[in-house]
């Protein structure tokens, strides 16, 4: 090995390092932000050698492309708004998948002329042109599945009117099983004719399709598991295309990505009690056993005001707030945490119940109590704060819907086995919401019409604001 060679050998061991203590910075929130930086730092580092080393594209080339990458990813993330990031999430695992797709296609056409000129010279075919081969076809597939896969997962969580149901046709199960006997079919004819990019073409044309009609089915309450999982395909894609490049730091980076998403898509497999294969093969629709909003609602809804909560409150000796999406939207984090330290200061004991599908991605409503300064031993997951719901004086429910909705435990409701925060156990509930619009997974609450639950109508931030002069008057 020449001091070249070693020199970017070393930084890239350096930048893996970086990223796996960036990693491990990422799992805690007190060292998350420091987590962030370190992992960016490798990346940069990786970037750096990555273009200094490289002497196959020109710098004018690399730099286009840096500059539109730049306006383009600054415009997004400027625009972006907070409640909206899985989609962005998804459409950045996307555009990895269609990265790993064009870099293993350019390089299997390279390859491909290489092995068309060994046939012409009647030279064998060495070994190490068939791992490459393998790689450069894994790539393609899983970028594929990835890409479109990501595109249907954006248009769900944008609820794009064509994508909001969860969507079944006769025989899908069937069709997507004979698309993955295709895909294998043209994986081993890809092996089978090295010096032809014909079979990685149309392994991703199949690939494209299988990534439609696998993410189309899967309902709306189920995609944090599928973002979680397509994120975990976009490493494995860039670990393969790494693969093709001989490139380790990709490799490292791509697996590193594909081991997390797996380990976050088990966690919310875990928080949703759902299987990867049901989530996977199953449709969930709101089935027979889900009742209507008229039978759940009926007449049986008692709306409050906030000088009534301002009275309960008075007597409360143990109160539990569970945040959902709604807060993120009203932006309530704020007054929420004045809120909890007024309650505190009156001597009564506040904790936030935090479900892991709460919001819209993972860690949603710990990012946002982390902003507002909530401290964190103050969070508490729903297994702990459950065991004391039976002991608590007002469950306070704001913008959060299917992650307190009862019907979890009706085994025919769409959200059948999620597991939830159980506020129809405390004394009184309160829950604020500006209606009696279902949450993401469209179906009707009962908690909402239990004898002891008020609705505490109106905007999240503008119900706390008026619940907090109620409380000081
Ligand atoms: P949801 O069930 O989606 O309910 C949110 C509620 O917030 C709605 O019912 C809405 O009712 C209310 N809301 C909206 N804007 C509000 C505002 N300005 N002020 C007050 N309330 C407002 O939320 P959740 O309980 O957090 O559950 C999360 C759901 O999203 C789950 O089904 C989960 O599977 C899904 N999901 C989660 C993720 C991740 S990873 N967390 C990703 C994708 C999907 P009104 O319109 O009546 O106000």
């Amino acid at each position: 090995m020449d001091t070249r060679t070693t020199i970017i050998a070393l930084a890239y061991l350096v930048s893996a390092v970086l990223f796996i203590l960036g990693l491990k910075g990422l799992t805690h929130p007190r060292t998350a932000v420091r987590g962030n930086l370190i992992g960016a730092l490798g990346m940069l580092l990786a970037v750096v050698v990555t273009l200094v080393s490289q002497q196959i594209v020109g710098y004018w080339l690399i730099g286009v492309g840096l500059v539109i990458g730049t306006v383009v990813g600054a415009v997004l993330a400027i625009r972006i708004q907070m409640t909206a990031m899985p989609q962005m999430v998804a459409l950045f695992n996307g555009f990895g998948g269609a990265a790993s797709v064009l870099v293993a296609w350019s390089e299997l056409i390279v390859l491909a002329g290489h092995v068309r000129e060994l046939s012409a010279k009647e030279l064998p075919v060495p070994g190490d042109v068939y791992g490459t081969l393998v790689s450069g076809l894994l790539a393609g597939l899983i970028g594929a599945v990835t890409f479109w896969g990501s595109l249907v997962a954006f248009a769900k969580l944008q609820e794009y009117k064509a994508f909001r149901k969860p969507y079944e046709y006769p025989f899908m199960k069937l069709g997507n099983v004979a698309l993955g006997l295709l895909v294998v079919l043209l994986v081993v004819l890809g092996v089978m004719c090295p010096g032809s990019v014909w079979p990685y073409v149309l392994l991703v044309l199949v690939a494209s399709v299988l990534g439609v009609t696998l993410v189309n089915p899967i309902g709306g309450a189920d995609m944090p598991v599928v973002i979680a999982l397509l994120n975990s395909y976009s490493g494995l894609a860039a670990a393969a295309t790494g693969f093709v490049l001989d490139n380790s730091v990709l490799i490292i980076a791509g697996s590193l990505v594909g081991a997390s998403g797996v380990i976050l898509t088990q966690i919310m497999c875990k928080a949703m009690n759902r299987s990867l294969a049901h989530v996977l093969f199953g449709v969930l629709a709101p089935t027979d056993g889900s009742a209507t909003a008229d039978e759940v609602y009926g007449g049986k809804v008692k709306a409050t005001s906030a000088e009534e909560v301002a009275m309960l409150f008075e007597s409360a000796r143990r109160v539990v707030i569970v945040p959902g999406y709604g807060l993120a939207v009203a932006q309530a984090q704020h007054t929420v945490r004045d809120l909890a330290k007024l309650l505190e200061s009156r001597g009564c004991a506040v904790e936030f119940a935090i479900h892991p599908v709460a919001g819209r991605m993972p860690g949603h409503m710990n990012v946002l109590l982390a902003e507002a300064e909530v401290p964190y031993d103050q969070l508490k997951e729903p297994d702990e704060i459950n065991a004391a719901m039976g002991q608590t004086d007002v469950a306070l429910v704001i913008g959060a819907n299917d992650v307190v909705n009862p019907e979890a435990r009706n085994p025919k409701s769409a959200i059948a086995g999620m597991p939830i925060i159980d506020c129809d156990k405390a004394r009184t509930c309160v829950v604020v919401k500006r209606s009696l619009s279902p949450g993401f997974a469209g179906i009707p609450n009962p908690l909402f019409a239990l004898d002891n639950t008020l609705m505490f109508f109106g905007d999240g931030r503008k119900a706390m604001l008026d619940l907090l002069a109620a409380m000081k008057e």
